[in-house]
């Protein structure tokens, strides 16, 4: 284990912290906080399934079975990063937008990022938290800072269906630590913060942002596109089935679906791997 990862804070992210620095901004319950759980996605779909309000969030200092996208799993080692899932009641907010959720979470996510770090972080569709560009150093792609997993819950408490956007963020992990090579961290970009800082950004961006989405406010879909590191790139896309497409992204349509043209023709992508082949 390296240097960096024996230096890891393990009490910077505590309720008491958060419910501080969030300062009655926040209308959302006080987040709940546990130091080791399986998955705080599934700890969050429990909760929603006994009625648990909007904005009721879980994370955790370490998860031993985090889950990521396409069944995935989520490397989630103590104190290494931010952990959290946040429950979302769509309402009478009407049933297109909701594809545009996890999108919206990506934003808040950046927003976090940039409001408690020097860190600069774009979106990879659908929704990786990847460091700019000209933090790359050189390497052959966007590396991942975070991701975020979407899920419906259907049957959540007698309220109508509910949604939990599970977000992590890699934080205080060390080269040896990362999953993959394209990955990184906010240490390994040269940032260092506090997990309660970084929760209570999080919290109010997100509380901010839904609350553009819920009113139709087009803004949250400019700031998306603005920050979206995959529009305009030549991309290799693995699609669900196991069928492969590569083309130019010429932009994320209304319904924040990937449109890619291959020269001959242009596909709308509603859910895939993208690889940049270029950054
Ligand atoms: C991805 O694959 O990019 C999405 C990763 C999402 C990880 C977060 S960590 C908190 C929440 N709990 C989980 O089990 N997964 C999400």
């Amino acid at each position: 284990m390296s240097a960096v990862s024996d230096e890891r804070p393990t009490s910077d992210l505590t309720v008491e912290r958060v419910v501080a620095l969030l300062d009655g901004r926040s209308s959302w319950p006080a987040p709940l906080i546990v130091a080791s759980t399986g998955s705080t996605n599934e700890d969050l779909t429990r909760l929603a399934q006994e009625g648990a309000h909007e904005g009721t969030c879980v994370a955790a200092d370490e998860q031993t079975a985090g889950r990521g996208r396409l069944d995935r799993t989520w490397v989630s080692p103590p104190g290494a990063g931010l952990w959290a899932s946040v429950l979302v009641r769509p309402g009478d907010v009407p049933p297109d937008r909701l594809a545009w959720l996890p999108l919206v979470a990506g934003v808040a996510a950046s927003d976090a990022l940039k409001e408690a770090s020097s860190v600069r972080a774009e979106l990879k569709w659908p929704n990786d938290l990847v460091a700019i560009a000209a933090a790359c150093g050189g390497s052959d792609g966007p590396r991942k800072l975070g991701g975020i997993l979407s899920a419906l819950v259907p049957d959540a408490g007698g309220e109508g269906p509910a949604v939990v956007l599970g977000i992590g963020i890699n934080v205080n992990m060390g080269g040896m630590d990362l999953p993959i090579t394209q990955a990184t961290s906010v240490l390994l970009e040269g940032g260092r913060l506090d997990r309660s800082d970084l929760l209570a950004a999080l919290l109010l961006a997100l509380e901010s942002r839904l609350a553009q989405w819920r009113a139709g406010d087009d803004q949250v879909k400019r700031d998306y596109r603005d920050r979206c590191a995959t529009i305009g790139r030549l991309v290799e896309v693995d699609l669900p089935g196991g069928r492969q497409m590569s083309g130019v992204v010429s932009g994320i349509d209304d319904d924040g679906h990937l449109v890619v043209s291959d020269g001959e023709a242009t596909t709308t992508i509603t859910a895939g791997d993208v690889v940049h082949a270029t950054i």
